[in-house]
């Protein structure tokens, strides 16, 4: 089968870091058509960097990068500078890139790229707040059915919220995007905390990205080593989610998930429920499926297809 053709739309983030490692690291399986930067963990002259810094780290300097939206499409940016430390990709240090960024706004890129491919052949997977996706689709609605499907990281339902007691950090900062999106009638596979907190590393994991003995090898393990300590403290879980190499994990290998093509709709206006994924897991609603909300995955399978990739680099 040839390889899927994706844009990934980011704010790294540790965590989006290795996602995008996989998808260089996976040319069988993935044709990444460029990256897109957005505002969300750290600001977006950081993220649009921190973007360069990992394709130089993969070996992958000519991939494109663009800068997008700096800002949600209403509100005041909230950022998670508490989790993923001042520079966004805070553990190992890291030298700035020398590759260019392209000179076209991200929004354009999405949009140009979706009309000039054929319709349905390319899939968008955003890890990051979806600001960059609802611009692209309210300047140019006629993209919208011409996406193969979106399969994003954001939301929760059963883990409830990892930012507010009650939303997850990529909708709680640009709500109306995502309800822009998640109304859109794109096809959506949604990689909720519900899933990403299965996906946890541990020491043997963490020693196994160590053991590579490579520069990328040694970057994932301390990004992991810095990530873990918010989540340990916060959940006293056993080490770091990683909430979005889930995407790109999905994208190669579909069957590590199980969820429930159900309904999903965004809060946008309750005082203490703002960006809350309101997830109809029991089909109590009446409203209609528009989301696969993923609840499982098979974490020795994604790790052992993450090792076994970023081994590659
Ligand atoms: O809530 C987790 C999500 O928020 C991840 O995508 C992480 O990188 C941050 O963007
Ligand atoms: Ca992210």
């Amino acid at each position: 089968m040839s390889p899927r053709k994706i844009i990934i739309d980011t704010d790294p983030g540790q965590d989006d870091a290795v996602a995008i490692l996989l998808a260089l690291a996976s040319p069988e399986d993935i044709d990444l058509l460029g990256i897109t930067a957005v505002a969300g963990n750290v600001p977006l002259p950081l993220t649009q960097k921190n973007a360069r810094i990992i394709c130089e780290l993969a070996g992958k300097p000519d991939t494109k990068v663009f800068a997008g939206c700096e800002a949600p499409l209403q509100r005041k940016l909230v950022t998670a500078e508490h989790v993923h430390g001042k520079t966004g990709l805070d553990g190992p240090v890291m030298a700035d890139p020398t590759m260019p960024l392209q000179a076209q706004h991200a929004v354009d890129f999405i949009i140009d790229t979706l009309r000039h491919e054929p319709a349905g052949t390319v899939t968008l997977c955003p890890l990051g707040p979806l600001t960059n996706l609802a611009a692209a689709m309210l300047k140019a609605p006629d993209i919208v059915p011409r996406i193969q499907e979106i399969v994003l990281m954001g939301g929760a339902y059963f883990e409830v919220g990892n930012i507010t007691p009650a939303a997850e950090f990529n909708i709680y900062v640009d709500p109306e995007a995502a309800d822009i999106v998640f109304k859109s009638g794109a096809k959506l596979i949604v990689m909720p905390l519900d899933v990403t907190h299965k996906a946890l590393t541990t020491r043997p994991r963490i020693e196994a990205f160590r053991a590579l003995g490579t520069p990328a090898g040694r970057c994932v393990a301390e990004w992991t080593d810095y990530f873990e300590r918010f989540d340990m403290g916060k959940y006293g879980s056993e080490g770091a989610p990683l909430h979005d190499p889930c995407v790109t994990a999905y994208v190669i290998r579909p069957e590590l998930f199980t969820g429930r093509h159900i309904n999903v709709v965004i809060e946008t206006k309750g005082e203490f429920t703002l960006g809350m994924t309101v997830a109809d897991w029991w089909g109590v609603s009446g409203r209609a499926p528009n989301a696969m909300f993923m609840g499982d995955i098979d974490a020795e399978g994604f790790f052992a297809l993450l090792t076994e990739r970023i081994a590659r680099l």
